[in-house]
């Protein structure tokens, strides 16, 4: 029998790192030493008292059982409480939080939710792919929203077609942004909810990297702007705050319909977080939050680094704000592959190029700094002998 896959499936293009993945085997096969700073996945470790809790509730038989999907009430009521505490936001927390099994599940899984076939969703571009391949999985359309330089990596609302806008269900944003380092003021958010709120449409606002800030500016949360509650939702991650991506777990607030309707599709989808994650989630959220000053820190310490070492090569960066990405101009002349692929094949050093994101990523690579401080010196120590 030939097995055929869904179109859906077919019509994917290759995940990004998986190409990227089998350049470097391929170049490690030959005995190169391989510095990835492609995927941002903290190397630092989970604060202990984390584990502790986990470790604690894992032995409790009680957590042993399917899970609410929703979430258990203690985990909804902390992550109201770290709202109310870090952004001065009031949640409900029966009605307008819900976990999530990481922020990536609840992101695919919201159209499932809010698109029906043909409807246009309106996505970052550069952006994190499981917009788009959320979206196509529904029969969405996507409709592009370049984030460019000019207009500080902001999608343009005005640029938007006004039938286009008049059409679109669902918009998805992210501040701080993946993969620009770009951050929102709130005056780009009040925009976008007078945008949302002219044409109808749904926001959705991921904020993974919401607590990835340097310099002591703080990002804003979306639903601190008037309106966003009517209009939106946001999504939050315990994986980059707390170095837990392994663990699965993340949560998404705001406009109760938007949460009931995310809920609605976990209930047929999946059976909720492990309660026992959740218990060291509580623990993350509810105690003190010196473990993520600290790696702040350190990430603002590789952050400078990295631009200044970026500058000795010749390559312009904009020194990031927020986010433990940083984005970079490839070198005149080159495209973003081509320059990722000269870096890989000359240096061993794994870098993204920008096109992975979309289109408008073409002229970029992103640099991730999630790799501790002796290797990433090393690597960018290699990139700046490169002859450009
Ligand atoms: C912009 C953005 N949103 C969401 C996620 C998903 O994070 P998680 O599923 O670990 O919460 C990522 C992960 O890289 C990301 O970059």
């Amino acid at each position: 029998m030939i097995i055929k896959k869904a179109k859906r499936i077919q019509e994917l293009p290759p995940y990004l790192f998986a190409e990227i993945d089998n350049k470097k085997n391929a170049l490690k096969a030959r005995g190169v030493d391989i510095i990835s700073l492609g995927i941002g996945d903290p190397d630092l470790p989970t604060p202990a008292h984390i584990v502790e809790r986990l470790r604690a509730a894992a032995a409790d038989p009680a957590n042993h059982r399917y899970p609410d999907y929703e979430g258990l009430l203690s985990f909804r009521q902390a992550a109201a409480s770290w709202y109310r505490t870090r952004f001065g936001v009031v949640l409900d927390p029966e009605r307008e939080v819900v976990s999530l099994i990481g922020s990536k599940e609840g992101i695919a899984h919201m159209p499932i939710a809010f698109v029906d076939p043909g409807d246009i969703v309106l996505c970052p571009d550069p952006g994190y792919p499981v917009y788009a391949v959320g979206t196509g999985f529904c029969g969405g359309a996507v409709h592009r929203m370049p984030l460019t330089k000019a207009n500080d990596f902001l999608p343009d609302l005005k640029a938007i077609p006004a039938s286009i806008a008049k059409a679109a269900k669902l918009m998805w944003l992210c501040y701080p942004n993946n993969p620009t380092s770009a951050t929102a003021a709130r005056a780009f958010f009040r925009d976008a909810v007078e945008f949302a709120e002219q044409n109808e449409i749904i926001i959705c606002h991921d904020a993974a990297y919401s607590e990835i800030y340097f310099d002591g500016e703080k990002p804003i949360s979306f639903l601190e702007v008037d309106g966003a509650r009517d209009v939106g939702i946001e999504f939050h991650s315990l994986s980059k705050t707390f170095n837990m991506t392994g663990w699965r777990v993340g949560f998404a607030v705001g406009n109760a319909d938007l949460v009931a309707g995310l809920g609605k599709v976990k209930t047929n989808v999946d059976s909720g977080v492990f309660q026992a994650v959740q218990e060291a989630a509580i623990a993350a959220l509810s105690s003190d939050q010196s473990s993520v000053d600290r790696a702040r820190e350190i990430y603002q310490s590789r952050r400078d680094l990295v631009v200044k070492s970026l500058d000795k090569a010749g390559l312009h960066a904009i020194p990031p704000r927020a986010t433990f990405y940083v984005w970079v101009e490839t070198p005149r002349g080159y495209g973003s592959a081509e320059f990722a692929a000269k870096v890989l094949e000359e240096t061993g050093v794994v870098i993204t190029p920008g096109t992975g994101f979309g289109p408008s990523g073409e002229g970029y690579v992103r640099l991730s700094l999630t790799v501790n401080g002796d290797r990433l010196a090393e690597a960018v120590g290699r990139i700046e002998r490169l002859s450009l």
